[in-house]
């Protein structure tokens, strides 16, 4: 690492790095201001619906929002290492919103459950449940996020082209590109009013929408940074397809962590068996080809961060 001062170049307006920079800048939203009222009043009319609606069904509706709570915490605390490392001017602005973002979307998790989770339980006289209790998380899930805290911390003792290029594939294409993705695009079909077992909840598709849109943008980055690790600096496409590779058993346990659904198919709610997988599949088969594939673009920012049609 250069330690000595010298003036950086200028910025280059044109580099994705600083036009996604400008992006998140333009696109920025507050965690603060979403409207969570209605999300209350739904679930508590919900669980009211119902003759028993008991402790476990209401786990299965937090569990999600656990797992994701822990992971924005997670990913917030784990991105400085890659921040240390960079040193390309518009690298580095981009890096501060991605920080900065993942904060938000940690914050908002920590509101949610405060603020309606809580809010619920104190209303229907239940006991006030824990978001980091360990029913939340399973082994894939831990398994996971400790990886991935390696893979980052790894750059601030040997950081080389295939080290950086792991530390890549495991936050921004496999904890981010294919866990987080695929289990917003999951908790908004769930709760977005379309199937009648579940609570309608307004506020937390909206906070998901927002999330998403800038996950869009981290993703991309990642993406646009392996690829010139890979032309720029001779690292082997192989290392990233055989890292994500290793990886995908671990999200595969984490999405399908059934331990709160029934036993029962039938009284499944949702999306159906294997739609999700098939989703994160098919996400990650396009984005190794625009990686590994010299000749296919990484779509522009607008399409990143465009939720509509899920293409
Ligand atoms: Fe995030
Ligand atoms: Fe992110």
């Amino acid at each position: 690492m250069e330690t000595t001062y010298t003036p950086t170049e200028m910025m280059d307006r044109d580099s994705r790095s600083n036009r996604y920079y400008r992006n998140a800048v333009e696109r920025h939203w507050d965690p603060g201001e979403i409207d969570l009222e209605r999300d209350v009043e739904n679930l508590v009319a919900h669980i009211e619906g119902y003759d028993e609606y008991g402790r476990e069904t209401w786990y299965r509706t937090l569990n999600g929002i656990a797992k994701f709570g822990a992971g924005e915490d997670a990913v917030t605390e784990d991105l400085a290492p890659l921040a240390v490392v960079l040193e390309d001017i518009d690298d580095q602005l981009f890096l501060t919103t991605q920080l900065y973002e993942e904060a938000k979307h940690a914050d908002f998790f920590d509101r949610y459950w405060r603020e309606v989770v809580w809010e619920v339980e104190d209303r229907t006289g239940w006991e006030r449940s824990n978001p980091r209790h360990d029913r939340w998380f399973n082994e894939p899930y831990v398994e996971l996020f400790d990886r991935n805290k390696k893979a980052q911390y790894r750059l601030l003792e040997e950081d080389t082209p295939e080290n950086r290029a792991k530390a890549y594939c495991h936050y921004h294409l496999t904890v981010e590109g294919i866990l987080a993705q695929t289990g917003y695009y999951g908790m908004q079909t769930s709760y977005g009013g379309e199937f009648e077992a579940l609570p309608h909840l307004p506020g937390l598709v909206e906070g998901f929408t927002k999330i998403r849109s800038d996950e869009g943008r981290h993703v991309g980055f990642g993406m646009n940074q392996l690829k010139k690790l890979i032309r720029e600096e001779g690292v082997d496409p192989a290392l990233i397809e055989g890292t994500v590779s290793e990886l995908i058993p671990l999200v595969q346990g984490i999405t399908e962590d059934d331990r709160f659904q029934p036993d029962d198919p039938e009284e499944r709610a949702g999306l159906g068996e294997g739609e999700l997988a098939a989703y994160a599949v098919e996400k990650h088969a396009d984005r190794m080809r625009q990686i590994t594939d010299a000749a296919a673009e990484i779509p522009d920012v607008d399409e990143l961060v465009r939720l509509e049609g899920d293409d």
